[in-house]
C-alpha cells in the first residue's frame, strides 16, 4: 500500500472539539434568518460529515438528535477507532463511522443514496486540489435536492500575508528529522530567528509576526493540522462559490446568524459600499475584505427556495430557542466585531425570562 495520507498530517492526531455550527438546529435557524426554506424539520433525516476528525461533533450531534442518521468519515484510522469507541460507550445506534478517503467513500455500500445534510468543517483549505474536486463531486451526487451543505475554510483576506510564513515553516519542518512535534518547534524557532534578524517581510507585515507569536502557544496537534500539511489553500469566497456551483449548490448565508446583521460588523460607510454591490457572491468577497475575515463557516443549499414574508413569520414561530447561558435578569450586552452593544431590556428581557424556564419555540 502506498502513502495513504496524500501529504496530509497523520503523525499527530487532531484535537477533540465540538462545533455547534454543524448542529442541524443551528443550520435551520440560519436558513430562517436568511428567509430561506429548509427541510430540517422532517421526522427523519440523513446527515453526512466528511473529514470528521475525532468524530466528537458527530457523536454529540447523534446523541442529541436521535431522529437523524449520521454517517461520518475520515481516512485517519486513529480518529475513526476513537470515534467508534465513543459511539459504543454512549450506546448510539444512529451514528456510523467509516475509515475511508475522499477517493473511495463513494464506494461504501452502507451509505444512503443521498443526504439531507452534508457538512465538512476545517477540510477544504487543508487538502489537495484533487481531493477538493472529489469532495465537490461527492456533494454533487449525494446531496438531495433541497439539501443543506455546511462548509468552512480559510479566507484569503486575512491569510494572504501569512502565506510566506507558513511556507517557511513547512519547508523547514520538511528538512528536519525525528517526530513532527520537534520539527514544528524547530521551524518556529527558525522563523523567529528570521524575524529577529530584521527580515523585511516581518517588518512590512506585522500581522505575520503576531501569527508567529500566537502559534508558539498553540497545541502542536492543532498546529500540525492547521499549518503543516502539504496543502493549505486560503480561498477567495467567489472562487469557493464557483467551485461549489459544480455541485449545483448556491450560497445561503453564514452559519453564524450574527453575520446576518451587517450593522453589528460594519460602519454605515462600509454598508453603503456593500449595498452598491448587487451580486451576492461579489458582495460576500467584499465583505471579507471589509472585516478581514479569517475563517468562513458557510451554508449552501441545493435548490434555494425563498420564504414568503408570511412563511418566514411561520418559520420563526416554529423555530425552537434555548438559552446557552443562564439569564440572571438585568441588562444584556452583545459583543461582536464593532464592540459591545447594549440590547434593549424592554424588548429582550421578557424573551430571556420566558426561556429561563426551558426551551420554547418562537410561537
Ligand atoms: C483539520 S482536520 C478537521 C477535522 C474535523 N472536521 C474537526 O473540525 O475537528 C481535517 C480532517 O480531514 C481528514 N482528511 C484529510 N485528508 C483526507 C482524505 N483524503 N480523506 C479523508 N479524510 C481526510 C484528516 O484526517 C483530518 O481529520
Amino acid at each position: 500500500m502506498g502513502d495513504w495520507t496524500s501529504g496530509y498530517v497523520a503523525d499527530l492526531d487532531y484535537t477533540h472539539d465540538f462545533f455547534n455550527e454543524l448542529a442541524p438546529t443551528m443550520m435551520a435557524m440560519a436558513a430562517v434568518s436568511r428567509g430561506q426554506r429548509h427541510g430540517l424539520n422532517k421526522k427523519s433525516l440523513s446527515y453526512c460529515e466528511l473529514g470528521c476528525g475525532q468524530g466528537f461533533t458527530a457523536n454529540v450531534l447523534a446523541a442529541s438528535n436521535p431522529h437523524i442518521d449520521f454517517h461520518a468519515m475520515d481516512f485517519n484510522p486513529a480518529h475513526i477507532a476513537g470515534a467508534i469507541e465513543l459511539a459504543e460507550e454512549a450506546q448510539l445506534d444512529n451514528v456510523h463511522f467509516y475509515e475511508r478517503s475522499f477517493a473511495d467513500f463513494d464506494q461504501e455500500t452502507a451509505l444512503p443514496e443521498q443526504f439531507d445534510v452534508i457538512a465538512l468543517h476545517g477540510v477544504m483549505s487543508w487538502v489537495s486540489r484533487e481531493n477538493q474536486q472529489l469532495i465537490i463531486d461527492f456533494i454533487g451526487r449525494r446531496l438531495k435536492a433541497g439539501g443543506m451543505l455546511y462548509v468552512s475554510f480559510n479566507s484569503l483576506s486575512a491569510w494572504a500575508t501569512a502565506m510566506p510564513l507558513r511556507r517557511i515553516l513547512v519547508d523547514r519542518a520538511a528538512q528536519g528529522t525525528g517526530p513532527l512535534e520537534n520539527r514544528i518547534d524547530e521551524a518556529l524557532d527558525f522563523a523567529r530567528q528570521l524575524e529577529q534578524a530584521g527580515a523585511k517581510f516581518f517588518r512590512d507585515n506585522p500581522s505575520a509576526s503576531a501569527r508567529l507569536e500566537s502559534a508558539a502557544s498553540m497545541s502542536r496537534n492543532y498546529l500540525a493540522h492547521e499549518l503543516f500539511n502539504a496543502d493549505w489553500t486560503p480561498f477567495h469566497f467567489a472562487d469557493m462559490a464557483a467551485d461549489l456551483s459544480q455541485a449545483k449548490v448556491s450560497f445561503l448565508g453564514s452559519s453564524n446568524i450574527m453575520e446576518h446583521l451587517d450593522d453589528l460588523s460594519l460602519t454605515p460607510q462600509q454598508i453603503a459600499v456593500l449595498d452598491a454591490q448587487s451580486d451576492p457572491v461579489q458582495r460576500e468577497s467584499l465583505r471579507d475584505v471589509l472585516i478581514n475575515e479569517q475563517f468562513r463557516t458557510d451554508l449552501f443549499v441545493k435548490g434555494a427556495q425563498k420564504l414568503t414574508e408570511r412563511g418566514a413569520i411561520g418559520a420563526w414561530f416554529q423555530t425552537p430557542l434555548n438559552l446557552m447561558t443562564r439569564y440572571n435578569g438585568g441588562q444584556v450586552k452583545q459583543n461582536w466585531r464593532l464592540g459591545e452593544i447594549a440590547l434593549d431590556h424592554a424588548e429582550y428581557g421578557p424573551i430571556l425570562e420566558a426561556l429561563s424556564s426551558g426551551p420554547a419555540t418562537g410561537a
